[in-house]
């Protein structure tokens, strides 16, 4: 039995508790979860039903069935060709599944919805994330490793970036982006789990500032923040860096507090604590230094197939902490117009407290640890 299947069969049984008669997920992360089939979404139905009882069933253009059946380990794949209308294959697929509520993928396009919903008048419909969401925010052993290796070759370019720190100093964001980007192929990632954030000096301040043309001077603080894929599994990390020169006095004080909140959040992770208690011990480190009202953001989110997933790591999140459970960790003090500072790695919740994803170095002077 593939992991997936496992998966699969936990689903069904976490619907039947639920008194809910089945999924219909789409392309996306909950297809993948469940299948194995890593689909981009487009105009043409594709569609996945996991009843509650029995066997899921798929419903693929003919142009993709044969990369369905190379992937997945369910067997009954319904086809249909460019010219047909699928409607009619779709309701006889529905029309199998037993009564009760029917949870629907949330990024499946509003056009399958609607065709859906119209098919089905009479049906109460929900997320599927309503029983995929707690699955999905306990990885297993699979996921853990495929995580931690994307963690890995994360860290391998954040410290050859440190120690290549003199060659960046007048290149553009935009550039470093590039060079950050084919390092990670070079060192095993597949593509980048989001576009990657070089954010030099005052460019800091903004948190989902990407890259631009600003040049890279001596002095300047820089946020890295970055990460690729493996196994469709990504990793996400962020260090704050100066390649060359002496930053100012207050970027050295925000750094050693942001620091701080990071160790002390990280700290506090461990089963049977909620989420908002790891929020609150960065947060309190960074208010009682002065600088609460510029962490303008969450601690952290949750990280698996999706980059940002359940659980969040928040101040109104009651979410209690499981083994498996993997999230970013990544207090920021934000000052306008200056700089920015952000540290973040991945944690994994385990039995006892929790394993770091990110071991790169974490001081600003590259190449140290201090
Ligand atoms: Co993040």
């Amino acid at each position: 039995v593939t992991s997936f299947e496992r998966r699969t069969h936990t689903a069904q049984e976490a619907l039947r508790a639920a008194d809910v008669a089945g999924l219909v997920l789409s392309p996306g992360s909950n297809l993948r979860y469940l299948t194995g089939v890593a689909q981009s979404p487009s105009e043409r139905l594709f569609v996945c039903l996991v009843p509650a009882t029995g066997e899921p069933t798929f419903v693929v253009p003919e142009l993709e069935a044969e990369t369905v059946r190379e992937t997945t380990w369910i067997d009954d794949i319904r086809t249909w060709q460019d010219g047909d209308d699928p409607t009619e294959q779709l309701a006889d697929v529905l029309g199998d599944v037993g009564r009760g509520r029917l949870l629907l993928d949330a990024t499946m396009w509003t056009r399958f919805t609607l065709r859906i919903q119209r098919i089905d008048t009479d049906r109460e419909y929900g997320l599927a994330e309503e029983i995929l969401g707690p699955l999905r925010a306990r990885k297993d052993e699979t996921e853990r490793d495929a995580l931690r290796r994307a963690g890995v070759v994360a860290d391998r370019v954040m410290t050859q970036l440190g120690n290549d720190a003199a060659s960046f100093v007048g290149r553009s964001e935009a550039d470093v982006a590039r060079e950050i980007e084919r390092r990670l192929a070079d060192a095993g990632g597949e593509g980048v789990s989001f576009e990657p954030i070089v954010a030099a000096g005052p460019n800091g301040a903004k948190p989902h500032h990407a890259h631009g043309d600003r040049r890279i001077e001596a002095g300047d603080p820089v946020v890295l923040d970055f990460g690729t894929r493996v196994d469709g599994y990504p990793s996400d990390t962020t260090r704050t860096v100066v390649f060359e020169g002496e930053p100012s006095d207050e970027f050295e004080q925000v750094h050693d507090v942001v620091r701080e909140a990071q160790t002390a959040a990280v700290e506090r992770v461990e089963p049977g604590v909620e989420a908002r208690t790891v929020d609150a011990a960065a947060r309190d480190v960074i208010d009682a230094a002065g600088y609460g009202e510029s962490f303008i953001h969450r601690t952290g989110h949750g990280v698996g197939l999706d980059v940002h997933e359940e659980p969040y790591v928040a101040s109104d999140s009651d979410t209690v902490l499981e083994p498996g459970m993997v999230f970013s960790v990544e207090p920021g003090v934000y000052i306008d117009g200056r700089f920015g500072v952000r540290i973040e790695d991945l944690v994994v919740v385990t039995d006892d407290g929790c394993e770091r994803l990110n071991e790169s170095p974490r001081g600003w002077r590259v190449g140290s640890s201090d």
